[in-house]
């Protein structure tokens, strides 16, 4: 089994804020991170398939590529996260924006012979969260 990986990158505001927490509670969960802040984050998305023998590979990255960057990179692009209905109803912490990345993209994906293994969402160069689908 062959595993192909993409990276893509935006820039992005968010504050992470629970309404399941009360203000102390919030505040000792996330501290700065409530405030309205940036990052340049990081999006590897990678999928697996059988190789074909004909073209060499199991799918067109350009494929993947163009998927990933019209439903996700593009309407994440300079906007304020916690905004946009891909990210409603939830915390947008790394795990959380990781999980509806996943929802986002999985179907289009699926139906181009790609099947997603994972899905990487990195804040920093320092903390990045993996979803994988098998575990
Ligand atoms: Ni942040």
């Amino acid at each position: 089994m062959h595993y192909l990986t993409r990276r893509f990158s935006f820039s992005a505001s968010h504050r992470l804020h629970s309404t399941a927490m009360d203000s102390a509670a919030n505040t000792c969960a996330y501290g700065l991170c409530e405030n309205i802040h940036g990052h340049n984050y990081r999006l590897e998305v990678t999928v697996k398939g059988t190789v074909d023998p004909k073209t060499g590979f199991f799918c067109n990255v350009m494929d993947l590529a163009a998927i990933v960057k019209r439903l996700v990179a593009d309407p994440c692009e300079h906007q304020y996260l916690n905004d946009l209905p891909m990210f409603q109803g939830c915390v947008t912490t790394m795990e959380n924006i990781a999980g509806r990345i996943w929802r986002t993209i999985e179907g289009e994906l699926t139906a181009k012979g790609m099947t997603l293994v994972e899905v990487l969402v990195g804040e920093t160069d320092e903390n990045w969260v993996r979803l994988r689908g098998d575990e």
